[in-house]
């Protein structure tokens, strides 16, 4: 009995907390590789659901069951609405369960909401993908404030790269309190491109399934611009033009396919509404498609020539597929694949995007040189060095 409860004493409880499709994915090798050791931890999932569809997609690829799930999300919802409800949420998941370490990720509000309602219990946090910074608190909004919140209240930070290492020292966190992991994404990413890459009826299950979302011309010859946009400093006349940069490249390019799986929140949709909702699909290139599983999507990436995004997981997923990303946004937290020279900023200026497009669908050259694959956040093995050192 006293051996029996010796263990038990010595298994760590670790709560995971995350809510949207990013988190989710870049949680899931975490549960994972957590899972494998059930003699030392006892693993808790919570989901906010702060997205709801979109992140079932990535709990069913990755088959996580969750213990607990908020199931907090409303249509057309605020930051009030996500802040207050996980708080509340959290009070009774926190006191039921009394973890040793809550780990949260990245800069949602579901993170910095779950990452205090664990320092109000005095728990230690754990901020996963900690140390990433543009110091401009509204952009990108509200997330660069979210990040440097989390920062404040945890107590162990696993920084993707030397350079949010740095961020963080410089702000006053201690040396031995942050571990250079690499980023979770990249363990996602290459546990979905290992499974498509090894299995061809999977491969065919997922052309069938981007077909059956709209796309059918994934084996064709015809090269793909991937697009996706959903930041909230874009809403307004920023999606206008990010809208009419796709529209004026659709008939510039007629023999290239603009793929856009549109975001589920209602100001994406509405902006894209807006533009396309009275025009003439005259070449048949334009596709507007539900948002895509997880699989689907990076197979699609793979396939694609150019990825235009304001996106920040696709910024670091694409160096590693060596795809050039043109980046819809002022400003960007992940400088590393920008120095490396295959992410470029174009903001959401009509003109410079058409420019940029253009240049690299035109000059076979300048496409070659800035798609080169490179691994700047990762290596794939993020999860066991976090697993090191809790
Ligand atoms: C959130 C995060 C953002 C992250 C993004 C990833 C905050 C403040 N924002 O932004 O940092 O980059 O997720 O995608 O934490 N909706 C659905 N179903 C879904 C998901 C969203 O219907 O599965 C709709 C709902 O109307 C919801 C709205 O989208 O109210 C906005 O969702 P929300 O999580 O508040 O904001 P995002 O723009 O998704
Ligand atoms: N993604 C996906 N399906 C889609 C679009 C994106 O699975 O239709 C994945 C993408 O590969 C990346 C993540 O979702 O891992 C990025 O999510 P999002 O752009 O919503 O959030 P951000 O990373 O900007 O916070």
């Amino acid at each position: 009995m006293g051996f029996l409860n010796n263990i038990l004493m010595t298994i760590k409880k670790v709560m995971l907390v995350f809510g949207t499709r990013p988190e989710a994915i870049k949680m899931a090798p975490l549960v994972k590789e957590l899972e494998k050791y059930p003699n030392k931890y006892k693993v808790i999932v919570v989901v906010t659901a702060q997205h709801r569809e979109m992140l079932d997609q990535v709990l069913s690829i990755f088959n996580i069951k969750p213990d607990y799930d908020l199931d907090l999300m409303k249509k057309g919802q605020d930051l009030y609405d996500v802040t207050s409800r996980v708080l509340l949420g959290m009070r009774e998941v926190l006191s039921k369960n009394s973890p040793d370490i809550v780990l949260v990720h990245g800069d949602t509000t579901t993170s910095t909401a779950a990452a205090l309602s664990a320092f109000y219990e005095q728990i230690p946090v754990g901020h996963v993908e900690a140390g990433l910074r543009t110091y401009n608190i509204y952009s990108p909004w509200p997330e660069e404030a979210n990040r440097q919140l989390t920062s404040r209240l945890a107590t162990y930070h696993f920084a993707p790269t030397e350079l949010s290492k740095d961020n963080l020292l410089k702000e006053g966190i201690s040396n031995d309190k942050i571990f250079v992991t690499g980023n979770t994404v990249i363990d996602a990413l290459n546990m979905v491109v290992n499974k498509f890459k090894n299995d061809i009826e999977l491969e065919e299950k997922i052309i069938t399934n981007l077909s059956k979302a709209g796309f059918c011309n994934v084996r064709g010859e015809r090269k793909i611009v991937l697009i996706t946009g959903h930041r909230r400093e874009n809403f307004g006349n920023g999606f206008i033009n990010i809208c009419e940069a796709i529209k004026e490249l659709s008939v510039k390019y007629p023999n290239v396919d603009f793929i856009y799986p549109m975001h589920l929140n209602p100001n994406v949709r509405n902006a894209i509404r807006k533009v396309f909702g009275n025009i003439n699909n005259i070449f048949g290139n334009l596709f507007f498609i539900e948002p895509l599983e997880y699989l689907s999507f990076v197979y699609l990436m793979e396939k694609s020539s150019i990825i235009l995004t304001d996106s920040g997981g696709i910024q670091e997923e694409a160096p590693s597929l060596g795809k050039p990303v043109l980046v819809m946004r002022d400003t960007t937290e992940r400088p590393e694949a920008i120095e490396a020279g295959t992410v470029k900023l174009v903001g959401t200026n009509v003109k410079q995007i058409v420019n940029e497009v253009s240049m690299l669908l035109d000059d076979e050259e300048y496409y070659k040189n800035i798609s080169k694959a490179i691994n700047p956040y990762g290596d794939g093995f993020a999860c066991s060095r976090i697993l090191k050192r809790l």
